[in-house]
């Protein structure tokens, strides 16, 4: 069995949009669907076919391109139980432990809210793959609107029990805005340090700083460090639970 090609690029102004082509099927699907021209265009210039278009959650910019591509290429949507009936754009709908074959390859739901209710991520075990979206980004997490601290935290840390091998697709390049919060929350961690010096000059260069390695994020992401003291510490909360401290570290960064 081949390994999958993954394709990502930037749609409408700081959305990624993620291609994953089997070679030997030709089937080839799309996380999420921010914006259908983008995504077509880059379809064509290689001359693939769009055959799946699997959803992490029902916000506008992850589902807008969604119609435009199905007419254009009759592809089957696959997203969240818990946002079918809202948005009524799936074909068939996904729940926590869910596995659906792709090529071949078994992608595993894992259901992630917080962000948003049904948010979910997908995970590819044997290509070692997450697409998760607006759950966790490089040195960040998402806001939470529809959840509360304590959900999010719990669904970042089904993540953070993946294998640190893992490569990260996350849903928007916000990865200097979260590094140069993420020193403020961790500030004696070196490593963390290191990695805002390298991104800064990545963005200079207009590098793409995903995917990222969940391996790196582990130890220098302080969204999945809420248990570790240096953080607890850096938050003046050093007796207080992960939950209230992860807490303390979104509100923070919701205000930088
Ligand atoms: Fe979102």
């Amino acid at each position: 069995m081949a390994d999958l090609e993954i394709v990502q690029f930037i749609a409408r102004s700081d959305n990624y949009a993620v291609l994953m082509h089997d070679p030997d099927s030709g089937k080839t699907a799309s996380i999420d669907a921010p914006e259908a021209a983008p995504i077509q265009a880059e379809l064509e210039e290689r001359g693939w076919q769009l055959s799946d278009i699997f959803i992490t959650h029902k916000h506008f910019d992850h589902i807008d391109g969604v119609s435009d591509l199905r007419r254009a290429y009759n592809c089957a949507v696959t997203g969240p139980r818990k946002s079918a009936s809202e948005t009524g754009l799936y074909d068939s709908t996904v729940a926590d432990g869910d596995t659906i074959d792709f090529a071949g390859h078994s992608i595993k739901v894992i259901e992630t809210p917080g962000h948003t209710l049904d948010h979910v991520s997908y995970y590819i075990a044997d290509q070692k793959l997450l697409f998760a979206a607006d759950t966790l980004f490089a040195l960040g997490c998402g806001r939470v609107f529809e959840g509360d601290a304590p959900m999010m935290w719990t669904s970042l840390k089904k993540l953070r029990d993946l294998p640190d091998d893992t490569m990260v697709y996350c849903g928007h390049e916000y990865t200097l805005a979260n590094a140069r919060f993420a020193v403020t929350a961790d500030p004696d961690n070196e490593q963390l340090a290191a990695r805002l010096e390298e991104i800064e000059e990545q963005r200079a260069a207009d590098e793409h700083t995903l995917p990222t390695r969940l391996g790196t994020e582990k130890i220098t992401n302080p969204f999945l460090r809420a248990d570790d003291a240096a953080v607890a510490e850096a938050m003046g909360m050093a007796d207080a639970s992960p939950e209230e401290v992860f807490a303390e570290v979104r509100g923070r960064k919701d205000k930088f």
